[in-house]
């Protein structure tokens, strides 16, 4: 088993962050499980940081997806290294970064607060304790 950590500069429009994550974690849970690929990817503004951990000639496969994905350029890999043990034996990938689904429900509110609707407290205050307890979102 090896794990692989690389860095890359996100070229995915700032508005279109949340949405277009969403679709890379949604596909990466199932082709990560296919792959007996565990591991997390972090995004702040441009700059991703990916850690992927599992079974050799799997991870170079996926390695060959994710470097020449339009979705990012500048990859660059800090370590490569084989290993005993996982590090995120339980996640397929967990993911921190921009949410869609925070995103929708701050709309929501701003919306309906605009039409004079519900109270939105208990909603938004859900998503505050949600961010802070379980800053990686995963499956
Ligand atoms: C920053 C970043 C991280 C990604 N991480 C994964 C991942 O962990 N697993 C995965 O299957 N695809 C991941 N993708 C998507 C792959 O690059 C690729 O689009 C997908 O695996 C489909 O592969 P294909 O284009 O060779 O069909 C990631 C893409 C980006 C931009």
């Amino acid at each position: 088993m090896r794990y692989l950590i690389y860095v890359s500069r996100n070229l995915i429009e700032p508005h279109a962050t949340c949405a277009e994550m969403e679709r890379i974690v949604a596909g990466a849970l199932q082709r990560n499980a296919a792959l007996r690929i565990t591991g997390a990817l972090v995004t702040a503004g441009d700059r991703n940081l990916q850690y992927l951990e599992g079974p050799e000639a799997e991870l170079a496969e996926l390695m060959r997806s994710i470097v020449r994905d339009p979705r990012h350029e500048q990859v660059q890999v800090i370590a490569d290294r084989g290993v005993q043990t996982r590090r995120f034996p339980n996640w397929r990938l967990a993911y921190c970064g921009g949410s869609e689904v925070v995103r929708r429900t701050i709309l929501a509110a701003a919306d309906d607060a605009a039409k004079g609707g519900r109270d939105w407290t208990d909603d938004l205050i859900d998503v505050v304790e949600d961010c802070i307890a379980f800053p990686y979102l995963s499956d």
